[in-house]
């Protein structure tokens, strides 16, 4: 293992403590910028070049000598173990190129600070994996529209409070995530235009002395746009606390959506049944079949949300500009894209994977007296105030109760001596097909607007914003 000479050697005669040097090095973990870091430093290093600090020659064997670092860092997994003592990858990637082209690879740091090469490597890095992840978010939003079609049919109580409200569709269920994921990608996609600017060229924090065309750079980098103020640049974590908030929705869709799975797959509701591919058994009960993956996403949720708090309790007292804390925002991050791109596949996954069940979620889609508010409804186009059409079903469903019947199981004369305005209609209007189909305005259950927000949702689906 090749001994590494740190960066700021100059001033120090002593040497750092072995436990301290491994505590503030960050290697073992911000080797993941590696490719982030060389492509910032091709960037700087073409910047240099245009403002006249390296000639063509230095620029070319540079540029060379990074290439050359790049392929080997995305060829050789063991190149990384040759300098495990590397402060950070920044030093890494430096040391390495004087190693291999000498005194000109230590020009290559003119004009720039690791503060601001850190704040563009991990922007850098956190585009590529916004964009994977809303890859992964719109593959999660695929399953569940092919699961609203392919039970198109089939219908399941609507809860509130967790007691049975009205019936609903299935797809009507599947579409309330849809959108929540909808969401979540705009969310995405505006943290992204946050993260897309360019902190290089700010220094270690009051701006870069050489006439560097930042525009320059930023282009050649994809960034839209530099930073305008160098203070701010380097010190601002802004971005990752709005991925970090972002993340934290997605996972708590992800563990709503996980939950109504969980239940409706155990006995007592009974709606849905998971395949082998994503059930679990018991060691020592041989009849279960659990709901792990389901309830891992569920619990993934939690550690996500901690890194959004631990991020904003490690920035809030910080004083301007770079302070060393600030390199605790690498492992909250990697960890929250991990996990979040994760449990967005493995959700996928479930959804291709259960099956509903139709029968058993339509009967208890008609029992339970969820046609109730459809009979006051009646009432009420009869011409009864809504107030006393309540109160009357009110007490119809009290009757039935006491008679263990639904409501359509009452004959016209029993309802009628509740309210003459009840006539042999009412058995219409109590059925399934009835209720659903009243709830026909834009947002509704009925079944041509689900129909329709289906369609609209596949469309949005192929033209995300
Ligand atoms: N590893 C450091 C971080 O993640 C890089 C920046 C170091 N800058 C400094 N002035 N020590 O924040």
């Amino acid at each position: 293992m090749a001994e590494s000479k740190n960066l700021w050697g100059g001033r120090f005669t002593g040497s750092a403590d072995a436990r301290f040097a491994e505590f503030n090095r960050s290697f073992g973990f911000d080797r993941r910028l590696f490719e982030a870091d060389v492509t910032a430093s091709l960037a700087h290093c073409e910047g240099l070049r245009g403002a006249g600090v390296l000639t063509h020659e230095e620029a070319e064997q540079i540029a060379n000598g990074l290439r050359l670092i790049l392929e080997r860092g995305q060829s050789d997994s063991g190149y990384f173990d040759e300098l495990l003592s590397a402060e950070d990858v920044h030093s890494f990637v430096e040391t390495q190129l004087v190693q291999l082209i000498g005194d000109a690879g230590r020009k290559l740091h003119t004009g720039r600070s690791r503060n601001d090469q850190v704040a563009t490597d991990f922007r850098l890095w956190l585009r590529g994996e916004i964009d994977r992840m809303q890859e992964k978010l719109r593959e999660a939003q695929a399953a569940i529209l092919d699961l609203a079609e392919e039970n198109a049919e089939a219908v399941l109580p609507g809860y509130t409070h967790l007691q049975r409200a009205q019936p609903i569709l299935w797809a009507h269920w599947c579409l309330a995530y849809f959108e929540m994921l909808v969401r979540d990608d705009e969310r995405l996609a505006d943290a992204r235009r946050r993260v897309n600017v360019m902190p290089l060229g700010s220094a270690a924090l009051a701006g870069t002395a050489y006439p560097i065309d930042r525009e320059a750079v930023a282009r050649e980098l994809g960034f839209d746009q530099v930073s305008r103020n160098s203070l701010d640049a380097v010190s601002d974590r802004d971005f990752c606390v709005e991925v970090a908030a972002a993340s934290s929705l997605i996972m708590l869709h992800l563990s709503r959506l996980a939950e109504d799975i969980i239940i409706y797959s155990t006995q007592e509701f009974g709606f849905l049944e998971l395949s082998d591919a994503v059930a679990t058994g018991s060691s020592l009960m041989p009849q279960k079949k659990n709901p792990d993956s389901m309830e891992l996403v569920r619990g993934k949720a939690g550690r996500v949300f901690g890194h959004l708090a631990g991020l904003l309790a490690t920035l809030k007292g910080l004083p301007l500009a770079y302070n060393k804390d600030m390199q605790e925002d690498k492992e909250a991050l990697f960890d929250t894209v991990d996990t979040v791109s994760a449990s967005l596949e493995v959700t996928a996954t479930v959804l291709r994977n259960v099956r509903v069940r139709e029968d058993e979620a339509r009967r208890a889609a008609t029992r339970g007296y969820m046609n109730a508010t459809e009979l006051a409804d009646y009432l009420a186009r009869k011409g009864l105030p809504f107030r006393e059409a309540h109160d009357v079903v009110g007490r119809l469903v009290l009757l039935a109760i006491e008679r263990e019947v639904e409501l359509q199981d009452l004959s016209l004369e029993e309802m009628r001596s509740f309210s003459p305005l009840i006539a042999e209609d009412v058995y219409e209007s109590l059925s399934l097909e009835q209720t659903l189909s009243t709830k026909s305005q834009a947002g509704g259950t009925a079944r041509e607007r689900v129909a329709e927000a289906i369609r609209a949702a596949r469309v949005r689906l192929s033209n995300p914003k």
